[in-house]
């Protein structure tokens, strides 16, 4: 298949998605590097989700059932992408969590800080750490994470907010060490989108009406709308294809004009 990424193998993992009426930032990245030729490994801790994604990719997409808090599910990926695809170009963190006991420090309960830092920092750190070396071996490579704009904004989820600060200076420090291997890693900082784990999510967790939701978001950003999962999606794309191919290190908000404001 021609594309931009024709040739390339890709992992992605949170792959799936969370229920709601829009496509999550996932499945969009899966749907549309399989739309330019990439061979997927779709990886989720909710197979059927990540079977409902292989079964509108364009090409080949085959899934893994995986949880990123387990010790051995790097190694799980690593081994899947190589038995599967023979290797990895291509790696997506996309994987995050929040949970409703995070907050400001008197809030925050311990299960909910552990969860979160988990899920979103120690997971990437074990994903890249297995799928780094696979990289190496070709001697060029990419990983693109799915960060947040609460890594850089004031933000009440104090554990989000760290994590994904975190999942940034690992992005940097990986970023810098790995230039000479010849592979790039970058982050996207999603700002306010309208994707289920945003909208469905919330409107459950602060019993807010979903439309009025959508409104109070919308007027909320720069541009007087949200973004889509397809924004993030199309910045993954630039940043895996060869016209990024001397961009490492970045963080790159994808926002509407949100982190202007804060700054
Ligand atoms: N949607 C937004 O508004 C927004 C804004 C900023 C940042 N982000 C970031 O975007 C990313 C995800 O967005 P999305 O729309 O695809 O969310 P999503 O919830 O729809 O998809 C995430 C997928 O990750 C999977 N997952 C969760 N925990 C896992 C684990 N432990 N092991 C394996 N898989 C696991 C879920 O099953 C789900 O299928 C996250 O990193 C999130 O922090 C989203």
């Amino acid at each position: 298949m021609s594309g931009r990424l024709s040739g390339k193998r890709a992992v992605v993992v949170g792959a799936g998605q969370s229920p709601g009426d829009t496509e999550g930032n996932g499945r969009a990245i899966s749907r549309i590097f399989s739309e330019q030729g990439a061979a997927l490994l779709l990886v989720d801790r909710k197979g059927e989700s990540a079977r409902e994604t292989a079964s509108i990719c364009a090409g080949e997409a085959h899934v893994l059932e995986a949880d990123v808090v387990d010790l051995d599910a790097g190694d799980a990926i690593a081994r899947a992408a190589n038995e599967l695809l023979g290797g990895i170009d291509i790696l997506v963190y996309n994987v995050g969590v929040g949970d409703r006991y995070d907050g400001p420090s008197d809030r925050l309960t311990e299960e909910a800080w552990d969860r979160i830092l988990g899920v979103n920092l120690t997971g990437a750190r074990r994903c890249f750490g297995a799928c780094l070396p696979v990289m190496r071996q070709s001697g060029a490579g990419l990983i693109v994470a799915i960060s947040s704009l609460a890594a850089i904004a004031p933000s009440t989820m104090f554990a989000y907010s760290v994590s994904k600060a975190g999942l940034d200076r690992l992005v940097q420090s990986t970023a810098y060490h790995e230039a000479a291997n010849g592979v790039r890693c970058n982050a996207i900082l999603p700002g306010l989108m309208q994707t289920p784990m945003a909208i469905e999510g919330q409107s459950l967790r602060r019993g807010i009406p979903r439309d009025d939701l959508i409104a109070e978001r919308a007027k909320a950003v720069p541009m007087g709308h949200m973004g889509t999962a397809v924004d993030t999606a199309m910045a993954a794309l630039f940043l895996a294809s060869d016209e990024a191919r001397f961009i490492t290190g970045v963080l790159l908000p994808v926002d509407g004009g949100s982190s202007v404001k804060i700054a």
